[in-house]
């Protein structure tokens, strides 16, 4: 069995220097336990950033250690490639654009170069670690140009790359000074996944178009290998979710919860901030819920938790200065001694409390501009362990195309969201029952585990088909 080194630019848990000593949170998300738990592999080594910059040798060295005992391999950053590759390409340039925001898109040569320099120094720490055999799976959008790299020094390797975010229509893309270096890195994959079939098609267009190859259902036949291009929705750690309601540290913040709540009908709206959310339009639109239904004023209240992420980006510290403001307005508006139309946190919730959370909030309104997937709205319907809920989901998030039974917005449409929270609010419990059993049954069987499964053997038989070739 082969070992599978899985390349991310963060690292399963991240890691900060305070006062000489090492402190390490994990990194949330449903990559560390999807890929930890295959059972195609004989051994899961892990490739990224530890999550913050350590300069000092003796620290590097220190830190590595410790990581590699747990099979990780770290790659650190300056400063100076923090700020080009990390907040520069990977969050100025690519981000932005993937996510159609062009007016926020910097496209800066500097950052570029950052960009390809950051990628090699992945690849060389990979080099050292590398065994024959080894099986490479990267992982998304900081490092599109790693396969290409991986490909030049071990031209007969196995290697998958996903993208979590989405790919952008070919108009989009072409504008994007370095699609040619971005498609041709991203090609030197056996296997290119995304999570949804719109994804897929653009990055065919855009490589057909762009490197003038050609295509027949999602496979590239290049000069000695073939490359397939296709989708895998990704999935959650189901159980995790479904289970944690029963865990006392969960039924005590329930219980802490609800007293603090009364019995006001909560909506939820949880996200990392960033614009590419909605988060504000969503917020807005409360209030205009609030306007046009003031029966419902004292009896709903939206909980707003907002995740802090890439603060030196001024985009994202704008967008904050912007909710705090209308938070603080709204909430002046309406509230009274009794009740806040919006409770607001500005931080990361511990797991317990975010399941709680979710167990508690009869609607969860996540209405993203644009998003890769949004696993938020899965944890959400595994969490619902008594089928009651109502999740209304912005047709942009590449979740709404397995939730179907959710309610679908158009999240730049105010009017939408309002109809969607009053349609939310009043929807019978057999319906929601009715709606939430049949996204469980859905999220249960293609959880993150059978995710990693199908592409690992998707992988494998792709790579066979160029074997076969040769
Ligand atoms: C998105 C991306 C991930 C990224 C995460 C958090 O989900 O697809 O690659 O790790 O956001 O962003 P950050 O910049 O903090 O790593």
């Amino acid at each position: 069995m082969p070992r599978l080194i899985t390349i991310s630019n963060r690292l399963p848990i991240s890691v900060k220097l305070v006062d000489d000593n090492f402190v390490y949170t994990t990194s949330v998300g449903g990559l560390a336990t999807g890929l930890s738990s295959t059972d195609t592999v004989k051994e899961n080594y892990w490739v990224g950033w530890p999550g913050s910059t350590i300069e000092a040798p003796k620290d590097q060295a220190e830190l590595k250690q410790k990581l590699n005992a747990d099979n990780m391999q770290p790659v650190f950053l300056t400063d100076h490639e923090y700020d080009n590759f990390y907040e520069g390409f990977s969050n100025k340039t690519i981000w932005p654009l993937f996510h159609y925001f062009t007016q926020y898109t910097t496209y800066k040569k500097s950052y570029w170069e950052y960009y390809r320099k950051v990628n090699q120094l992945f690849c060389d720490e990979i080099k050292k670690i590398a065994q024959p055999d080894d099986v490479f799976w990267v992982h998304d959008y900081q490092l599109m140009l790693l396969p290409g790299m991986l490909r030049e020094i071990f031209p007969d390797a196995t290697i998958g790359f996903f993208l979590h975010i989405p790919f952008p229509s070919y108009e989009i893309f072409r504008t994007l000074p370095w699609r040619k270096e971005v498609l041709q890195g991203i090609l030197g994959s056996d296997l290119v996944g995304f999570h949804t079939f719109d994804y897929m098609r653009h990055f065919l267009s855009a490589a057909t178009r762009i490197l003038d190859l050609n295509h027949h259902l999602g496979r590239i036949n290049m000069a000695n290998r073939v490359v397939e291009v296709d989708s895998f929705p990704m999935g959650i750690d189901y159980d995790k979710f479904a289970n944690a309601v029963y865990e006392k540290e969960t039924i005590k913040e329930i219980i802490e919860l609800r007293q603090q709540l009364g019995k006001d009908k909560i909506i939820l709206s949880v996200d990392r901030l960033d614009y590419s959310k909605g988060i504000l339009e969503r917020i807005i639109a409360f209030e205009r819920f609030l306007g046009k239904y003031p029966e419902y004023q004292g009896q709903v209240t939206l909980l707003v938790i907002l995740v802090p992420s890439r603060a030196g980006v001024d985009q994202y510290q704008n967008l904050k200065e912007q909710i705090d403001e209308a938070v603080g307005r709204i909430n002046g508006k309406y509230n009274t001694l009794r009740w806040s139309p919006i409770h607001y946190f500005y931080r990361a919730l511990p797991f317990h409390t975010l399941a709680a959370i979710y167990y508690m909030s009869d609607v969860a309104l996540i209405t993203p501009l644009r998003d890769g997937m949004n696993l938020i709205a899965k944890e959400y319907i595994a969490s619902k362990t008594d089928q009651t809920g109502v999740l209304i989901l912005s047709e942009m998030a590449g979740a709404a195309k397995e939730l179907t039974e959710a309610i679908h917005v158009n999240p730049s449409d105010w009017h939408d969201i309002v109809r969607a929270i009053h349609t939310a609010l009043t929807m019978p419990q057999q319906e929601q029952i009715k709606r939430n059993a049949a996204m469980q049954q859905t999220l249960k069987r293609y959880n993150v585990k059978r995710w990693s499964q199908v592409f690992m053997d998707r992988l494998r038989e792709v790579r066979l088909a160029t074997e076969k070739i040769k």
